[in-house]
Protein backbone atom coordinates (compact mmCIF):
# COMPACT_ATOMS: atom_id res chain seq x y z
CA UNK A 1 0.00 0.00 0.00
CA UNK A 2 2.82 2.08 1.50
CA UNK A 3 5.08 1.32 -1.89
CA UNK A 4 1.99 2.10 -4.29
CA UNK A 5 1.04 5.50 -3.09
CA UNK A 6 4.96 6.22 -3.28
CA UNK A 7 5.12 5.24 -6.69
CA UNK A 8 1.59 7.49 -7.42
CA UNK A 9 3.18 10.27 -5.82
CA UNK A 10 6.97 10.23 -7.78
CA UNK A 11 4.43 9.96 -11.48
CA UNK A 12 2.48 13.27 -9.91
CA UNK A 13 5.90 15.13 -9.16
CA UNK A 14 7.49 13.69 -12.50
CA UNK A 15 4.48 14.92 -14.19
CA UNK A 16 4.32 18.20 -12.49
CA UNK A 17 8.40 18.79 -13.13
CA UNK A 18 7.75 18.01 -17.05
CA UNK A 19 5.34 20.30 -16.77
CA UNK A 20 7.11 22.97 -14.98
CA UNK A 21 10.29 22.60 -17.16
CA UNK A 22 7.95 23.22 -20.29
CA UNK A 23 6.61 26.34 -18.91
CA UNK A 24 10.06 27.23 -18.15
CA UNK A 25 11.50 26.70 -21.59
CA UNK A 26 9.00 28.91 -23.30
CA UNK A 27 10.06 31.65 -20.67
CA UNK A 28 13.78 30.96 -21.46
CA UNK A 29 14.17 30.81 -25.12
CA UNK A 30 15.14 34.30 -25.46
CA UNK A 31 14.67 36.12 -22.10
CA UNK A 32 17.47 36.89 -19.38
CA UNK A 33 18.96 33.75 -17.12
CA UNK A 34 16.47 31.45 -15.81
CA UNK A 35 17.17 30.48 -12.02
CA UNK A 36 13.46 28.96 -11.11
CA UNK A 37 14.76 25.83 -8.09
CA UNK A 38 13.45 22.28 -8.16
CA UNK A 39 10.02 22.84 -6.25
CA UNK A 40 7.42 23.46 -8.59
CA UNK A 41 5.27 26.46 -7.44
CA UNK A 42 7.61 27.27 -5.17
CA UNK A 43 10.53 28.16 -6.97
CA UNK A 44 13.52 29.17 -5.28
CA UNK A 45 11.44 31.09 -2.46
CA UNK A 46 12.39 29.69 0.24
CA UNK A 47 16.63 30.67 -0.41
CA UNK A 48 15.12 34.16 -1.47
CA UNK A 49 12.59 34.46 1.05
CA UNK A 50 15.53 33.99 3.53
CA UNK A 51 17.84 37.13 2.49
CA UNK A 52 16.45 38.64 -0.95
CA UNK A 53 19.34 40.84 -0.79
CA UNK A 54 22.13 38.91 -0.74
CA UNK A 55 20.27 36.17 -3.11
CA UNK A 56 20.57 38.98 -5.44
CA UNK A 57 23.90 39.62 -4.90
CA UNK A 58 24.96 35.80 -5.95
CA UNK A 59 22.64 35.19 -8.31
CA UNK A 60 24.42 38.77 -10.32
CA UNK A 61 27.82 37.09 -10.04
CA UNK A 62 27.12 33.62 -11.91
CA UNK A 63 24.22 34.69 -14.22
CA UNK A 64 25.16 38.88 -15.17
CA UNK A 65 23.21 42.17 -14.46
CA UNK A 66 19.87 40.71 -15.29
CA UNK A 67 18.06 37.17 -14.76
CA UNK A 68 14.91 36.03 -13.93
CA UNK A 69 14.03 34.07 -11.26
CA UNK A 70 10.97 32.20 -10.21
CA UNK A 71 9.37 32.08 -6.74
CA UNK A 72 5.92 31.19 -5.72
CA UNK A 73 4.50 30.59 -8.95
CA UNK A 74 5.98 33.91 -10.42
CA UNK A 75 8.41 35.06 -12.82
CA UNK A 76 10.32 38.04 -11.51
CA UNK A 77 13.04 39.75 -13.92
CA UNK A 78 15.94 41.21 -11.57
CA UNK A 79 17.24 44.03 -12.66
CA UNK A 80 20.87 44.94 -11.18
CA UNK A 81 22.99 47.50 -13.30
CA UNK A 82 21.99 51.14 -12.55
CA UNK A 83 22.26 51.92 -15.61
CA UNK A 84 19.36 49.64 -16.65
CA UNK A 85 17.43 50.29 -13.54
CA UNK A 86 17.66 54.25 -14.67
CA UNK A 87 16.20 53.27 -18.26
CA UNK A 88 13.33 51.36 -17.10
CA UNK A 89 12.71 53.90 -14.58
CA UNK A 90 12.44 56.85 -17.29
CA UNK A 91 9.55 54.59 -19.98
CA UNK A 92 6.58 54.47 -17.24
CA UNK A 93 4.63 53.58 -20.23
CA UNK A 94 6.63 50.05 -20.99
CA UNK A 95 7.69 49.55 -17.32
CA UNK A 96 4.65 50.75 -15.18
CA UNK A 97 4.65 51.27 -11.78
CA UNK A 98 0.52 51.80 -11.63
CA UNK A 99 0.20 48.14 -13.02
CA UNK A 100 2.14 46.99 -9.89
CA UNK A 101 0.12 48.83 -7.78
CA UNK A 102 -2.84 47.19 -8.82
CA UNK A 103 -1.60 43.75 -8.50
CA UNK A 104 -0.25 44.46 -4.61
CA UNK A 105 -3.57 46.29 -4.39
CA UNK A 106 -5.57 43.28 -5.09
CA UNK A 107 -3.09 40.94 -3.48
CA UNK A 108 -2.72 42.62 -0.05
CA UNK A 109 -5.79 44.72 -0.20
CA UNK A 110 -8.10 42.93 -2.48
CA UNK A 111 -8.70 46.44 -4.35
CA UNK A 112 -11.23 46.37 -7.66
CA UNK A 113 -9.01 48.20 -10.34
CA UNK A 114 -10.10 51.31 -10.76
CA UNK A 115 -10.28 52.78 -14.57
CA UNK A 116 -6.85 54.73 -15.68
CA UNK A 117 -8.41 57.73 -15.63
CA UNK A 118 -9.54 58.18 -12.23
CA UNK A 119 -6.26 56.31 -11.28
CA UNK A 120 -3.91 58.51 -12.87
CA UNK A 121 -5.86 62.05 -11.41
CA UNK A 122 -5.68 60.32 -7.85
CA UNK A 123 -2.17 59.36 -8.19
CA UNK A 124 -1.50 63.27 -9.35
CA UNK A 125 -2.78 64.60 -6.60
CA UNK A 126 -1.04 62.54 -3.67
CA UNK A 127 2.17 63.59 -5.74
CA UNK A 128 0.83 67.45 -5.95
CA UNK A 129 -0.26 67.30 -2.21
CA UNK A 130 2.84 65.38 -0.45
CA UNK A 131 5.32 67.17 -2.87
CA UNK A 132 4.54 70.74 -2.96
CA UNK A 133 1.05 71.89 -2.03
CA UNK A 134 0.66 70.43 1.55
CA UNK A 135 4.30 69.80 2.68
CA UNK A 136 4.69 72.90 4.37
CA UNK A 137 1.08 72.46 6.70
CA UNK A 138 2.46 68.91 7.20
CA UNK A 139 5.67 70.06 8.59
CA UNK A 140 4.56 72.53 10.54
CA UNK A 141 2.09 70.31 12.19
CA UNK A 142 4.11 67.32 12.69
CA UNK A 143 6.85 69.91 14.49
CA UNK A 144 4.19 71.08 16.51
CA UNK A 145 2.97 67.57 17.59
CA UNK A 146 6.36 66.49 18.44
CA UNK A 147 7.43 69.26 20.00
CA UNK A 148 4.33 68.46 22.33
CA UNK A 149 5.04 64.99 22.67
CA UNK A 150 8.44 65.85 23.69
CA UNK A 151 7.33 67.85 26.80
CA UNK A 152 5.66 64.36 28.26
CA UNK A 153 9.49 63.04 28.04
CA UNK A 154 11.61 65.25 29.71
CA UNK A 155 13.57 63.33 32.81
CA UNK A 156 15.49 64.98 35.11
CA UNK A 157 17.15 61.67 35.55
CA UNK A 158 18.30 58.64 33.52
CA UNK A 159 15.72 57.02 32.23
CA UNK A 160 15.37 53.92 29.85
CA UNK A 161 13.27 53.29 26.80
CA UNK A 162 13.16 50.44 24.05
CA UNK A 163 13.85 52.81 21.12
CA UNK A 164 11.90 50.68 18.78
CA UNK A 165 8.98 51.51 20.94
CA UNK A 166 9.20 54.56 21.82
CA UNK A 167 10.16 55.86 17.83
CA UNK A 168 7.22 53.67 16.59
CA UNK A 169 5.08 55.33 19.04
CA UNK A 170 6.01 59.09 18.20
CA UNK A 171 6.51 58.52 14.37
CA UNK A 172 2.84 56.79 14.05
CA UNK A 173 0.83 59.15 16.03
CA UNK A 174 2.70 62.40 14.98
CA UNK A 175 2.68 61.27 11.13
CA UNK A 176 -0.90 59.86 11.02
CA UNK A 177 -2.58 62.93 12.87
CA UNK A 178 -0.46 65.25 10.07
CA UNK A 179 -1.46 63.16 7.58
CA UNK A 180 -4.85 62.46 8.60
CA UNK A 181 -6.23 65.37 10.90
CA UNK A 182 -5.63 65.88 14.33
CA UNK A 183 -8.07 64.19 15.43
CA UNK A 184 -8.18 61.12 13.78
CA UNK A 185 -8.40 57.77 15.97
CA UNK A 186 -4.72 57.41 15.53
CA UNK A 187 -4.37 55.32 18.77
CA UNK A 188 -6.40 52.71 17.45
CA UNK A 189 -4.53 52.90 13.64
CA UNK A 190 -1.08 52.73 15.35
CA UNK A 191 -1.85 49.76 17.72
CA UNK A 192 -3.37 47.79 14.74
CA UNK A 193 -0.56 49.19 12.00
CA UNK A 194 2.51 46.99 13.66
CA UNK A 195 0.65 43.75 13.53
CA UNK A 196 -0.30 44.39 9.79
CA UNK A 197 3.13 45.63 9.07
CA UNK A 198 5.11 42.56 10.44
CA UNK A 199 2.98 40.45 7.82
CA UNK A 200 2.81 42.69 5.08
CA UNK A 201 5.15 40.62 3.02
CA UNK A 202 3.01 37.90 3.29
CA UNK A 203 -0.21 39.54 2.91
CA UNK A 204 1.68 40.71 -0.49
CA UNK A 205 2.49 37.53 -1.60
CA UNK A 206 1.15 35.36 -4.10
CA UNK A 207 0.02 32.59 -1.76
CA UNK A 208 -3.72 31.71 -2.44
CA UNK A 209 -6.09 33.99 -1.00
CA UNK A 210 -8.00 30.80 0.94
CA UNK A 211 -4.97 30.55 2.66
CA UNK A 212 -4.77 34.49 4.07
CA UNK A 213 -7.98 34.10 4.87
CA UNK A 214 -8.21 30.90 6.47
CA UNK A 215 -4.66 31.81 8.65
CA UNK A 216 -6.56 35.24 9.17
CA UNK A 217 -4.12 37.30 7.85
CA UNK A 218 -6.86 38.88 6.31
CA UNK A 219 -8.40 39.74 9.79
CA UNK A 220 -4.98 41.49 10.87
CA UNK A 221 -4.87 43.12 7.74
CA UNK A 222 -9.14 44.20 8.24
CA UNK A 223 -8.41 45.32 12.07
CA UNK A 224 -5.94 47.96 10.49
CA UNK A 225 -8.58 48.98 7.65
CA UNK A 226 -11.80 49.32 10.05
CA UNK A 227 -10.00 52.61 10.98
CA UNK A 228 -10.44 54.58 7.38
CA UNK A 229 -13.82 53.28 7.07
CA UNK A 230 -14.93 56.77 7.98
CA UNK A 231 -15.01 59.95 5.89
CA UNK A 232 -11.60 61.40 6.98
CA UNK A 233 -11.59 64.52 8.96
CA UNK A 234 -11.94 67.97 7.57
CA UNK A 235 -8.19 68.98 8.37
CA UNK A 236 -7.29 65.72 6.83
CA UNK A 237 -5.12 66.07 3.66
CA UNK A 238 -6.97 67.24 0.43
CA UNK A 239 -5.94 64.43 -1.60
CA UNK A 240 -7.09 61.99 0.92
CA UNK A 241 -10.59 63.74 0.45
CA UNK A 242 -10.33 62.79 -2.86
CA UNK A 243 -9.34 59.71 -2.93
CA UNK A 244 -12.37 59.07 -0.76
CA UNK A 245 -14.94 59.77 -2.87
CA UNK A 246 -13.07 58.29 -5.78
CA UNK A 247 -13.08 55.01 -4.08
CA UNK A 248 -16.67 55.42 -2.92
CA UNK A 249 -18.07 55.99 -5.87
CA UNK A 250 -17.10 52.26 -7.07
CA UNK A 251 -20.24 50.02 -7.47
CA UNK A 252 -20.49 47.08 -5.13
CA UNK A 253 -17.32 48.65 -2.92
CA UNK A 254 -17.73 47.09 0.20
CA UNK A 255 -16.57 49.63 3.18
CA UNK A 256 -14.01 47.20 4.46
CA UNK A 257 -12.49 47.52 0.82
CA UNK A 258 -13.02 51.44 1.44
CA UNK A 259 -11.15 51.03 4.86
CA UNK A 260 -8.64 49.14 2.56
CA UNK A 261 -8.73 51.64 0.08
CA UNK A 262 -7.78 54.57 2.38
CA UNK A 263 -4.98 52.55 4.85
CA UNK A 264 -2.71 52.02 1.72
CA UNK A 265 -1.08 55.86 2.16
CA UNK A 266 -1.05 55.64 6.25
CA UNK A 267 1.29 52.34 6.10
CA UNK A 268 3.29 53.83 3.01
CA UNK A 269 3.49 57.25 5.84
CA UNK A 270 4.48 54.70 8.37
CA UNK A 271 6.47 51.42 7.15
CA UNK A 272 9.73 53.12 6.24
CA UNK A 273 9.98 56.14 7.88
CA UNK A 274 9.47 54.34 11.47
CA UNK A 275 12.30 52.33 10.53
CA UNK A 276 14.20 54.93 8.80
CA UNK A 277 13.87 56.61 12.26
CA UNK A 278 15.23 53.99 14.68
CA UNK A 279 18.25 53.80 12.31
CA UNK A 280 19.30 57.57 12.12
CA UNK A 281 18.97 57.91 15.53
CA UNK A 282 20.45 54.34 16.32
CA UNK A 283 23.74 55.52 14.40
CA UNK A 284 23.90 58.92 15.85
CA UNK A 285 24.08 57.68 19.06
CA UNK A 286 26.92 55.25 17.89
CA UNK A 287 28.49 58.27 16.98
CA UNK A 288 32.03 59.51 19.04
CA UNK A 289 31.21 62.52 21.33
CA UNK A 290 32.78 64.90 18.62
CA UNK A 291 30.63 63.76 15.86
CA UNK A 292 27.50 64.57 17.79
CA UNK A 293 28.92 68.04 19.15
CA UNK A 294 29.23 68.86 15.59
CA UNK A 295 25.71 68.18 14.50
CA UNK A 296 24.67 69.56 17.44
CA UNK A 297 26.60 73.19 16.42
CA UNK A 298 24.62 72.80 12.88
CA UNK A 299 21.74 73.11 14.71
CA UNK A 300 22.42 75.37 16.76
CA UNK A 301 24.04 77.63 14.05
CA UNK A 302 20.73 77.03 11.79
CA UNK A 303 18.20 77.36 14.42
CA UNK A 304 19.64 79.19 17.43
CA UNK A 305 18.66 77.93 21.20
CA UNK A 306 15.72 77.00 22.61
CA UNK A 307 13.76 79.51 24.14
CA UNK A 308 12.79 80.08 27.35
CA UNK A 309 9.90 78.17 27.40
CA UNK A 310 12.03 75.05 25.97
CA UNK A 311 10.68 75.17 22.62
CA UNK A 312 13.18 75.00 19.61
CA UNK A 313 11.97 77.19 16.39
CA UNK A 314 11.97 74.82 13.41
CA UNK A 315 10.90 77.22 10.19
CA UNK A 316 10.15 74.75 7.37
CA UNK A 317 12.21 76.92 5.30
CA UNK A 318 16.02 75.93 7.55
CA UNK A 319 15.01 71.96 7.28
CA UNK A 320 17.06 72.42 4.08
CA UNK A 321 20.11 74.14 5.85
CA UNK A 322 20.51 71.58 8.22
CA UNK A 323 23.26 69.61 5.57
CA UNK A 324 24.66 67.03 8.41
CA UNK A 325 21.54 65.93 9.57
CA UNK A 326 20.44 65.35 6.25
CA UNK A 327 23.66 63.14 5.37
CA UNK A 328 23.18 61.21 8.34
CA UNK A 329 19.51 60.59 7.35
CA UNK A 330 20.32 60.18 3.65
CA UNK A 331 23.91 57.33 5.25
CA UNK A 332 20.81 55.20 7.11
CA UNK A 333 18.68 55.45 3.73
CA UNK A 334 21.78 54.09 1.98
CA UNK A 335 22.90 51.09 4.73
CA UNK A 336 19.43 49.64 5.36
CA UNK A 337 16.71 50.27 2.22
CA UNK A 338 16.30 46.90 1.01
CA UNK A 339 16.28 46.01 -2.55
CA UNK A 340 14.29 48.10 -4.39
CA UNK A 341 10.80 49.10 -6.36
CA UNK A 342 9.13 47.25 -9.11
CA UNK A 343 7.73 47.75 -12.46
CA UNK A 344 5.74 45.85 -14.57
CA UNK A 345 6.47 44.96 -18.29
CA UNK A 346 3.59 45.63 -20.46
CA UNK A 347 4.50 44.46 -23.61
CA UNK A 348 6.47 41.94 -24.84
CA UNK A 349 9.86 44.17 -25.24
CA UNK A 350 13.18 43.81 -26.57
CA UNK A 351 15.31 45.38 -23.81
CA UNK A 352 18.82 45.99 -24.52
CA UNK A 353 20.76 46.40 -21.74
CA UNK A 354 24.04 48.34 -20.71
CA UNK A 355 26.42 45.29 -21.21
CA UNK A 356 25.20 45.43 -25.06
CA UNK A 357 23.16 42.33 -25.24
CA UNK A 358 19.42 41.96 -25.93
CA UNK A 359 16.80 40.08 -24.07
CA UNK A 360 13.17 39.59 -24.61
CA UNK A 361 10.66 40.31 -21.63
CA UNK A 362 7.36 38.83 -21.65
CA UNK A 363 4.13 41.19 -21.62
CA UNK A 364 3.06 41.72 -18.11
CA UNK A 365 6.63 40.56 -16.47
CA UNK A 366 7.01 41.39 -13.15
CA UNK A 367 10.31 43.53 -12.99
CA UNK A 368 12.55 44.12 -9.71
CA UNK A 369 14.96 46.91 -9.88
CA UNK A 370 17.62 46.10 -7.12
CA UNK A 371 19.89 48.24 -5.49
CA UNK A 372 23.45 49.61 -5.96
CA UNK A 373 23.63 50.91 -2.26
CA UNK A 374 26.34 48.13 -1.10
CA UNK A 375 28.00 47.74 -4.04
CA UNK A 376 31.79 48.66 -3.49
CA UNK A 377 31.69 50.21 -6.86
CA UNK A 378 29.77 52.73 -6.16
CA UNK A 379 29.89 53.27 -2.23
CA UNK A 380 33.38 52.49 -0.50
CA UNK A 381 33.44 50.70 2.44
CA UNK A 382 29.45 49.80 1.78
CA UNK A 383 28.65 47.60 5.04
CA UNK A 384 30.21 50.75 7.64
CA UNK A 385 27.88 53.71 8.16
CA UNK A 386 29.70 56.98 7.71
CA UNK A 387 28.18 59.51 8.91
CA UNK A 388 29.57 62.41 6.40
CA UNK A 389 29.46 60.28 3.13
CA UNK A 390 27.11 61.96 1.23
CA UNK A 391 28.33 65.68 2.40
CA UNK A 392 31.56 64.55 0.03
CA UNK A 393 29.70 62.60 -2.55
CA UNK A 394 30.01 63.62 -5.97
CA UNK A 395 26.92 64.62 -8.00
CA UNK A 396 27.69 62.08 -10.75
CA UNK A 397 29.92 58.35 -10.72
CA UNK A 398 31.27 56.25 -13.10
CA UNK A 399 29.03 53.44 -14.48
CA UNK A 400 30.98 50.16 -14.67
CA UNK A 401 30.98 50.58 -18.06
CA UNK A 402 32.82 54.16 -17.92
CA UNK A 403 30.48 56.48 -18.58
CA UNK A 404 29.73 59.31 -16.10
CA UNK A 405 26.24 58.84 -14.76
CA UNK A 406 24.38 60.84 -12.01
CA UNK A 407 24.41 59.78 -8.36
CA UNK A 408 20.76 59.90 -8.61
CA UNK A 409 20.92 56.50 -10.73
CA UNK A 410 22.66 54.63 -7.84
CA UNK A 411 21.39 56.01 -4.72
CA UNK A 412 17.47 55.72 -5.08
CA UNK A 413 15.88 54.70 -1.57
CA UNK A 414 12.54 56.66 -3.05
CA UNK A 415 12.19 54.74 -5.72
CA UNK A 416 12.54 56.63 -9.05
CA UNK A 417 10.96 58.13 -12.65
CA UNK A 418 7.46 59.61 -12.20
CA UNK A 419 6.56 57.47 -9.30
CA UNK A 420 9.55 58.36 -6.90
CA UNK A 421 8.07 58.41 -3.21
CA UNK A 422 6.00 61.27 -2.79
CA UNK A 423 6.41 61.36 1.15
CA UNK A 424 10.03 61.61 0.76
CA UNK A 425 10.29 65.87 1.48
CA UNK A 426 8.06 64.77 4.76
CA UNK A 427 9.18 61.78 5.66
CA UNK A 428 12.97 63.50 5.44
CA UNK A 429 11.64 66.90 7.26
CA UNK A 430 10.07 64.64 10.16
CA UNK A 431 12.99 62.86 10.60
CA UNK A 432 14.91 65.75 10.99
CA UNK A 433 12.97 67.77 13.40
CA UNK A 434 12.92 64.44 15.54
CA UNK A 435 16.61 64.87 15.13
CA UNK A 436 17.23 68.37 16.52
CA UNK A 437 14.92 67.97 19.23
CA UNK A 438 16.75 64.79 20.45
CA UNK A 439 19.82 66.72 20.47
CA UNK A 440 18.95 69.44 21.74
CA UNK A 441 17.28 67.85 24.79
CA UNK A 442 18.81 65.55 25.92
CA UNK A 443 21.79 63.66 26.89
CA UNK A 444 21.29 59.74 25.40
CA UNK A 445 23.39 57.01 25.38
CA UNK A 446 22.74 53.29 23.92
CA UNK A 447 22.72 50.72 26.18
CA UNK A 448 22.43 47.49 24.07
CA UNK A 449 26.20 46.34 23.08
CA UNK A 450 25.40 44.09 19.91
CA UNK A 451 24.67 45.35 16.82
CA UNK A 452 20.80 45.21 16.20
CA UNK A 453 20.37 42.44 13.49
CA UNK A 454 17.92 43.19 10.40
CA UNK A 455 15.19 41.18 10.12
CA UNK A 456 16.27 40.08 6.09
CA UNK A 457 13.29 38.28 5.40
CA UNK A 458 11.59 41.69 5.04
CA UNK A 459 14.38 43.55 3.49
CA UNK A 460 12.62 43.49 0.68
CA UNK A 461 10.39 46.58 -0.53
CA UNK A 462 11.25 48.69 2.33
CA UNK A 463 13.53 49.81 5.06
CA UNK A 464 14.94 47.07 6.69
CA UNK A 465 13.21 46.60 10.15
CA UNK A 466 14.85 44.59 13.03
CA UNK A 467 15.05 40.86 14.17
CA UNK A 468 14.53 41.87 17.56
CA UNK A 469 12.90 44.76 17.68
CA UNK A 470 14.80 45.99 21.15
CA UNK A 471 17.64 48.81 21.12
CA UNK A 472 17.77 50.07 24.76
CA UNK A 473 18.45 53.74 24.96
CA UNK A 474 19.43 56.29 27.99
CA UNK A 475 18.32 59.32 28.52
CA UNK A 476 17.86 62.38 30.85
CA UNK A 477 17.79 66.04 30.20
CA UNK A 478 20.10 67.76 28.87
CA UNK A 479 22.08 69.87 31.39
C1 LIG B 1 11.84 57.08 4.78
C2 LIG B 1 10.60 57.04 4.38
C3 LIG B 1 10.10 56.54 3.06
C4 LIG B 1 10.71 55.71 2.13
C5 LIG B 1 12.10 55.07 2.20
C6 LIG B 1 9.77 55.54 1.03
C7 LIG B 1 10.03 54.78 -0.11
C8 LIG B 1 9.14 54.65 -1.16
C9 LIG B 1 9.42 53.89 -2.36
C10 LIG B 1 10.71 53.13 -2.67
C11 LIG B 1 8.33 54.00 -3.16
C12 LIG B 1 8.16 53.36 -4.56
C13 LIG B 1 8.67 54.34 -5.61
C14 LIG B 1 9.04 53.70 -6.92
O1 LIG B 1 8.82 52.51 -7.10
O2 LIG B 1 9.58 54.40 -7.80
C15 LIG B 1 7.35 54.81 -2.47
C16 LIG B 1 6.10 55.13 -2.97
C17 LIG B 1 5.15 55.84 -2.27
N1 LIG B 1 5.31 56.45 -1.04
FE1 LIG B 1 6.99 56.43 0.10
N2 LIG B 1 8.63 56.24 1.31
C18 LIG B 1 8.78 56.87 2.54
C19 LIG B 1 7.86 57.70 3.17
C20 LIG B 1 6.61 58.00 2.69
C21 LIG B 1 5.67 58.87 3.37
C22 LIG B 1 5.91 59.61 4.68
C23 LIG B 1 4.53 58.88 2.59
C24 LIG B 1 3.23 59.62 2.80
C25 LIG B 1 3.01 60.57 3.67
C26 LIG B 1 4.77 58.03 1.44
C27 LIG B 1 3.86 57.80 0.43
C28 LIG B 1 4.13 57.06 -0.70
C29 LIG B 1 3.15 56.86 -1.77
C30 LIG B 1 1.71 57.38 -1.79
C31 LIG B 1 3.79 56.09 -2.76
C32 LIG B 1 3.19 55.61 -4.11
C33 LIG B 1 3.50 56.66 -5.17
C34 LIG B 1 2.73 56.49 -6.48
O3 LIG B 1 1.68 55.86 -6.47
O4 LIG B 1 3.20 57.05 -7.51
N3 LIG B 1 6.05 57.51 1.53
N4 LIG B 1 7.88 55.21 -1.25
Amino acid sequence: MITEAFILLAIIYVALMLFFNKVHRKVISKGPPLICGYIPFVGIAVEYGMDPRAKIAQLSKKYGDIFTIYVMGQFITVVTNPVDVAKIYSSPKTFNFFEVGIEFGNRAFTLPRMDDQTNNTLIHDIHHGLQSQELPVLTERANTFIQRDFKNFRSKDWKKVNLVEWVGDIISSVTLRAVYGENCNFKEMAKTFFPFDDKFAIIASNIPFAVKKKTGLFDIRDSFATNFVPRPEDDACLFLHKRYDAFKGIKDLSSIQLGNAMSIIGWAALTNTITTTVWTIYHLLKQPQSVRDEVLDEIRDVLGERSDGGALEIPYEQLSNLKKVDAIVSESLRLHFGVLSSRMCMKKHNFESSSGRSYELPARGLMLLASSHHDPHFFKDPETFIWDRFLHMPSSVIAKNGKSIPLSSVYLPFGGGANLCPGRFFAKNEIKIMVCLLLTSFDMKVETEEEPETDKMKWTLQVGPFKEGNIEIRYKNKE
